[in-house]
């Protein structure tokens, strides 16, 4: 009975969620990348999908593989194919939850052909890419839901209220690189979660699958009320 009625939570509602890195080439065999899994993503995923929702799962590179059959995936490389790729879905969604580790910085050029190693240095110039988050935060409509996280190594909880804030987010996962057993290749995770109100939830160390559904219970909240 319970997982009939699990089924239901979310049924019929489009979320999205982003999962993953994003890459940002240099050159034709080079990118400017980082250490996310995509783990927490696919598992946010996941759950929604058992929950009920309809959910379109924009990923950057990763080896993960969805466990539910009812996920749209898109692959995506950039950060600028990332923002491309929720902006055509967001208008729809009911809840966007954005895990993944967008690049801040983009190389200014591309270079056609491989780099050639020459000199003793080399720089690339990188310019900063566009905050999706806070891109779909500026153009939230009424009763959408936004979720995003904060990775902090310091002053975790006053930076991820500013996130937040600044973000217009309705809720944020602050995951702390301090805590041991958190973080990006990991299969477990210690999260706090911080909502509008300023209300937070300290959560035990679990396995991302059991923060997946902290998470997703806690969306399902806040669309049902
Ligand atoms: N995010 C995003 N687009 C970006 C950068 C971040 O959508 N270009 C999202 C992430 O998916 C995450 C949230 O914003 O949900 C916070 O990401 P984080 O890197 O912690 O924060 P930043 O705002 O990028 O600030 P900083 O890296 O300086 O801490
Ligand atoms: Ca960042």
């Amino acid at each position: 009975a319970a997982a009939l009625k699990k089924k239901h939570l979310l049924a019929d509602q489009k979320i999205i969620v982003t999962a993953g890195p994003t890459y940002e080439a240099i050159d034709p065999v080079r990118f400017i990348g980082n250490h996310s899994s995509g783990k927490m993503g696919f598992a946010i995923a996941d759950e929604l999908a058992a929950m009920g929702a309809g959910v379109t799962l924009i990923t950057g590179p990763t080896a993960q593989v969805s466990k539910q059959q009812n996920i749209k995936r898109i692959d995506v490389t950039s950060a600028a194919e990332m923002l491309d790729a929720c902006l055509t879905h967001y208008e729809t969604a009911k809840a966007c939850i954005m895990s993944a580790a967008v690049a801040d910085y983009t190389p200014v050029h591309v270079a056609g052909q491989k780099i050639k190693k020459k000199e003793a240095s080399l720089n690339i110039e990188l310019k900063s890419t566009t905050d999706i988050l806070k891109t779909l935060g500026d153009h939230k409509a009424n009763g959408q839901i936004l979720v995003g996280f904060a990775l902090e190594t310091n002053d975790e909880e006053m930076n991820a209220i500013t996130k937040l804030q600044k973000k217009n987010l309705d809720f944020i996962v602050l995951n702390s690189l301090n805590d041991a057993g958190a973080g990006f290749k990991k299969d477990t995770n210690k999260i706090t979660i911080i909502d509008r109100r300023l209300q937070k939830t300290t959560f035990e160390l679990k396995s991302k699958d059991e923060v997946a559904k902290d998470i997703c219970l806690k969306v399902a909240e806040l669309i049902n009320g």
